[in-house]
């Protein structure tokens, strides 16, 4: 009797039925609540099957649950983030990384944009001062124009470049920086490439959108504000701790700059006390850059499909450590 592979699914929400009914009708699922660890939660027999797993950047994928899962062979994320794998160890025990680009671009881009004209125009506080009656009492305060002004960006990936192209129709002037230039954006007129300090000089929107590791936790702080006009906004949309919050904090209060949009923080969910909720100059959403029924589906589709094909000999399309596959 062949055996089937077993594999784990640890989602927040349910997987759609069909994209579930495709890997029923080739694995045995394992379902885990989402945030659960498996040593805690499943007996060593039914972890020692496992192969593959299908999770979100809730789970962390790092030696001990490699050393939980011995058998495991595959872990697919449903994100394009990464920042909850150690790599090195997954690398280590053979474990093939997974995750979702490109599906995605748009719906964060468009999250960016979002926030953008939400600091600009103070939409936000416009709603709550129609709400609230005010504006029967006087006009609301006058905000500021986007158009002309320039946008920088932080990291010029996949969805870096969605964002160049979005902003491009408020004819907005578009810069950036990135560890390598990127020729092919620069052609396009997408955006143009300055030195790091130049760009947080220059920005009259600063997003990042450089993904969370080592090398970028905290990696835009006190220096980086101090650095920023007093008038410009920053947007985040990547990870929480790539920025330092509370040097953020300092510079929203200090007026160092104007405000912040962030979609993403360093402790999710945001807890009510954070400093982050009473700032009047923050837009604050909660990590939806990709919340959307069509992206989510999308990426859903991806992560289920990378899962079924590397569990079954053929090159999955979205792979962090490929160089394990080749
Ligand atoms: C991603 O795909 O990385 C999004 O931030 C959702 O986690």
């Amino acid at each position: 009797m062949t055996t089937r592979p077993r594999i784990l699914v640890s989602l927040p929400v349910a997987l759609p039925g069909d994209l579930r009914a495709e890997l029923a009708a080739r694995f045995d699922i394992v379902d885990l609540p989402c945030g659960s660890r498996p040593a805690d939660a499943l007996p060593a027999d039914v972890r020692a099957g496992i192969q593959g797993q299908l999770i979100t950047p809730h789970s962390r994928v790092d030696q001990d649950l490699m050393q939980s899962l011995p058998g495991l062979r595959v872990s697919s994320n449903c994100s394009v983030g990464y920042d909850n794998v150690d790599v090195a160890a997954a690398n280590r025990h053979k474990v093939l990384i997974c995750n979702t680009p490109n599906v995605l671009n748009g719906a964060v881009a468009d999250v960016v944009v979002g926030l953008m004209l939400c600091l600009a125009r103070n939409l936000v506080a416009g709603d709550a001062f129609v709400r609230s009656g005010a504006w029967t009492r006087g006009p609301f305060p006058l905000t500021h124009d986007i158009r002309g002004k320039t946008f920088g960006l932080l990291g010029m990936g996949r969805i870096g470049r969605v964002v160049a192209r979005s902003v491009q129709a408020f004819d907005m002037k578009v810069t950036y920086h990135n560890r390598r230039r990127d020729d092919e954006a620069e052609t396009l007129g997408l955006a143009s490439y300055v030195d790091r300090d130049t760009l947080f000089r220059e920005a009259d929107v600063l997003c990042v959108l450089i993904p969370l590791n080592a090398e970028t936790r905290h990696c835009v702080g006190a220096r980086e504000f101090g650095m920023m006009k007093p008038t410009a906004y920053l947007i985040n949309t990547a990870r929480g701790a790539v920025l330092d919050e509370a040097a953020l904090i300092d510079a929203l209060r200090g007026g160092k700059i104007a405000g912040a949009g962030l979609d993403v923080m360093e402790t999710e969910p945001l807890p009510a006390d954070s400093p982050l909720c009473s700032l009047p100059n923050v837009v604050l959403q909660a990590h939806v850059g990709s919340a959307t029924h069509e992206t989510r589906r999308a990426m859903s589709e991806l992560a289920v499909q990378n899962l079924i094909d590397a569990l079954t000999g053929v090159r999955p399309t979205a792979m962090v450590n490929p160089e394990l596959w080749d």
